[in-house]
């Protein structure tokens, strides 16, 4: 049975490139955070020829022709990506059709005037070092990665990397008409351009949806009191990145502070229920070999804490291959399994959302083909608890003798 034109599309179409800017660390553009990369920078002309260079009128073009471009193929090919959540979200914006909200976004040379949406990394700079970070995320981490990693700073004049001066600015033209901001990093909570931006977007913000992607050390920047700023937008939704209570969140995500960090999310919960109805927040735990075992552990924590809803996601370090679960031994990946099988037989509070993202997690494990490693997990743990004064065996032991590195 063949295929009607709106089926094709609707298979073939994906929103983002007919309204939105993401824009990495160094400036470089792509079709969005997960898709591959151009070499098109936001720093050569003007943002109207950004959006409309000739490999976005290509890629749209390619869509509104029914086929799936080659930049894409991480949803296309390989399913894991974010297409269909981005359609349903601009569905849920603007109350239209996707296929049909693509088609009157460009003109016929598939040129766009009005740019909806953003995902910013202005730039790499933090004030934490997570272990299973770099340092094209973090500033903090440029002196450890000169010994544990060269090759990553070889091409790195000094520890900044930025999208550029004036970034900003240049956006001003198109913040009255955007709808969805997505902010992260680096930590977008201690940036200069984030608190520029925000401030740009005010007189816009009853129409504009804001997600930040932020490690939550700070609730003020300066004198800005970040929660009383972001209420002002239509909606905030606070992505909070944390890998574990206690020792284990110490450990992993060194610059974290245990004290500091729950109190500034009870202070968040507190006040998203009292003052600030249009924030919100969920954690995001970030599984690696450090804290597989921990996750449950963790779940029981915030529960005790009055901090669980329906509000943990999950992801998991693919990269570096020496962190992450997918690359290590069957034997091991085994037990990962069983553990997380048997918990969440045993825990009947847990949201079928978690459940899910588990299951992900365990389906990863599943048909990840594990990669010969650059570096050995064991040396690589040792030497970064040398250059930080910690000790791994305190947080996971099962790092000495169950991981092996391919
Ligand atoms: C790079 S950070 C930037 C935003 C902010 N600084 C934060 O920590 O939330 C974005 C997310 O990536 C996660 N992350 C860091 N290294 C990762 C890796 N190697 N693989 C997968 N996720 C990683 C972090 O835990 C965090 O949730
Ligand atoms: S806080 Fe975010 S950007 Fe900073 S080191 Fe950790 S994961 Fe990377």
């Amino acid at each position: 049975m063949s295929m009607d034109r709106d089926d094709v599309l609707k298979e073939s179409i994906c929103i983002l490139p007919f309204l939105h800017l993401f824009v990495r660390t160094d400036g470089l553009v792509a079709p969005c955070c997960i898709s591959d990369g151009w070499d098109i920078s936001v720093n050569e002309g003007d943002i109207d020829d950004v959006i409309n260079h000739p490999k976005f009128l290509e890629l749209r073009k390619q869509m509104l022709n029914g086929e799936k471009p080659k930049v894409c193929d991480i949803c296309f090919k390989n399913g894991h990506g974010m297409r269909n959540d981005f359609n349903n979200l601009w569905e849920r914006i603007t109350g239209k059709n996707y296929v049909e909200l693509s088609q009157e976004l460009v003109d016929e040379n598939y040129n766009i005037s009005k740019l909806k949406s953003t995902d910013l990394r202005f730039s790499n700079l933090c004030n934490f070092s997570c272990r299973m970070c770099a340092p094209i995320y973090s500033t903090n981490w440029y002196e450890d990665a000169k010994i544990v990693y060269p090759n990553h700073v070889v091409n790195m004049d000094n520890k900044s990397i930025k999208i550029g001066d004036n970034f900003v600015q240049k956006l001003d033209k198109h913040t009255n008409n955007l709808n969805w901001v997505y902010l992260a990093g680096g930590e977008p909570l201690i940036m200069d351009e984030t608190f520029q931006y925000l401030n740009q977007l005010l007189p816009n913000a009853k129409e504009c949806e804001i997600v930040i992607n932020t490690n939550l050390s700070n609730l003020m920047y300066k004198k800005t009191d970040i929660l009383e700023l972001l209420s002002n937008f239509k909606n905030c939704h606070m992505v909070v990145s944390c890998d574990g209570y206690g020792e284990m969140g110490e450990y992993i995500r060194t610059g974290f502070s245990h004290e500091k960090f729950f109190a500034n999310v009870k202070k968040l919960r507190d006040l998203s229920k009292t003052k600030y109805h249009s924030i919100s927040f969920s954690f995001n735990f970030t599984i690696s070999i450090f804290n597989v075992f921990h996750f449950f552990d963790f779940i029981d924590y915030i529960k005790q804490e009055d901090l669980f809803f329906d509000n943990v996601m999950t992801q998991w370090v693919t990269y570096p291959y020496h962190l992450s679960v997918g690359n290590t031994s069957e034997e091991f990946k085994d037990k990962v399994r069983s553990f997380i099988t048997d918990n969440i037989a045993k825990d009947t509070t847990l949201t079928q959302k978690i459940k899910d993202d588990l299951n992900g997690f365990i389906n990863y494990l599943n048909v990840f083909e594990p990669t010969r490693t650059e570096h050995n997990t064991l040396d690589f743990v040792k030497k970064l608890d040398v250059l930080r004064n910690s000790d791994f065996r305190s947080v996971s032991p099962w790092i000495e003798n169950e991981i092996k590195s391919i």
